[in-house]
């Protein structure tokens, strides 16, 4: 595996590489990344992994200077799974001057994580598409749990013409259900127990929408008032489209469960389709 730091080496090693499958990521490693990369392997000659902690995408009062950062141990998982490139620069290399041009997903960045988090998904399309025109993928893979993200990506990708084929990956959880994240690290043993419930309340509402359930904000608030019973301090639970994220129709087809909260220092998201 070759670990590279630098545009120009990374623009050099590629020459030699018209087939490459990218997966851009955070770092501090889990499994829920792992199955991104098992994903690429097989469709790939050669499998790109960024590792950028973006400061862009993160708000001033967010956790960008405590965000997990271990490097080696990656770099370890990464050889691991039979990764070719690991790319991993650093703020210079990526923003060597201020980032006065910037991609506005305007249809996603002012609903529901975009509305909680002001200037994120401008920054999450900012650095993909910048991450993008560095490896030259023929595919990229993101994960479901990060469903917006997502959705802004493949609605970016459509809309700028960009010659990569989005795949999305199944969100990988613990036994429990709980959707590996890299903020998990930050519940204490307590919270980690209670936070399983998310998912759990995500399942009961698909389940209660599958049973004919119409009143989709009765669902929206009940599954707040658990949490907010709980300790939870939650951002949004929403029933959506899932082609867009708006607002259904009671019985619309195709609907995704979103759902956002504070549990001690965490902010944890999942999503569940119906
Ligand atoms: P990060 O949170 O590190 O996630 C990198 C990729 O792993 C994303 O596509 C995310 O959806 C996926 N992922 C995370 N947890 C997962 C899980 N439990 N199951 C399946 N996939 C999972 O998302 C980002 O980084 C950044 O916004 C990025 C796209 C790299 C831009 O900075």
């Amino acid at each position: 595996m070759d670990v590279i730091h630098s545009v120009a080496a990374l623009r050099e090693r590629l020459k030699r590489e018209p087939n490459n499958v990218f997966v851009p990521t955070m770092g501090n490693l889990h499994d829920g990344h792992i199955e991104l990369i098992n994903i690429a392997k097989p469709r790939a000659a050669c499998t790109v992994v960024s590792i950028f902690v973006n400061r862009l995408q993160f708000g001033p009062r967010e956790d960008y200077d405590r965000y997990p950062r271990t490097l080696e141990a990656d770099c370890a998982k990464l050889l691991n799974a039979g990764v070719d490139v690991a790319f991993v620069p650093d703020e210079r290399e990526i923003y060597p001057e201020p980032q006065n041009y910037l991609v506005d997903p305007s249809d996603l960045q002012d609903i529901l994580d975009g509305a909680v988090r002001p200037g994120h998904f401008r920054g999450v399309a900012t650095v993909v598409l910048k991450l993008f025109n560095m490896v030259a993928p023929r595919a990229a893979i993101f994960g479901k749990k990060d469903y917006q993200q997502c959705l802004m990506l493949a609605n970016m990708v459509r809309q700028l013409a960009l010659p990569i084929d989005l795949i999305l990956a199944e969100t990988v959880r613990a036994p429990d259900g709980l959707a590996l994240s890299s903020r998990n690290a930050y519940l204490t043993p307590e919270e980690r127990s209670e936070a399983p419930r998310l998912y759990q309340l995500l399942k009961k509402a698909r389940t209660d929408i599958l049973g004919g359930a119409l009143d989709y904000q009765r669902i929206e608030l009940d599954a707040m008032a658990t949490l907010a019973r709980q300790g939870w301090k939650p951002d949004y639970v929403a029933v959506r489209r899932a082609n867009d994220l708006q607002a259904p129709e009671p019985g619309a087809p195709r609907l995704v469960v979103l759902a956002a909260a504070r549990l001690g220092k965490a902010r944890l998201i999942d999503n569940i389709e119906v």
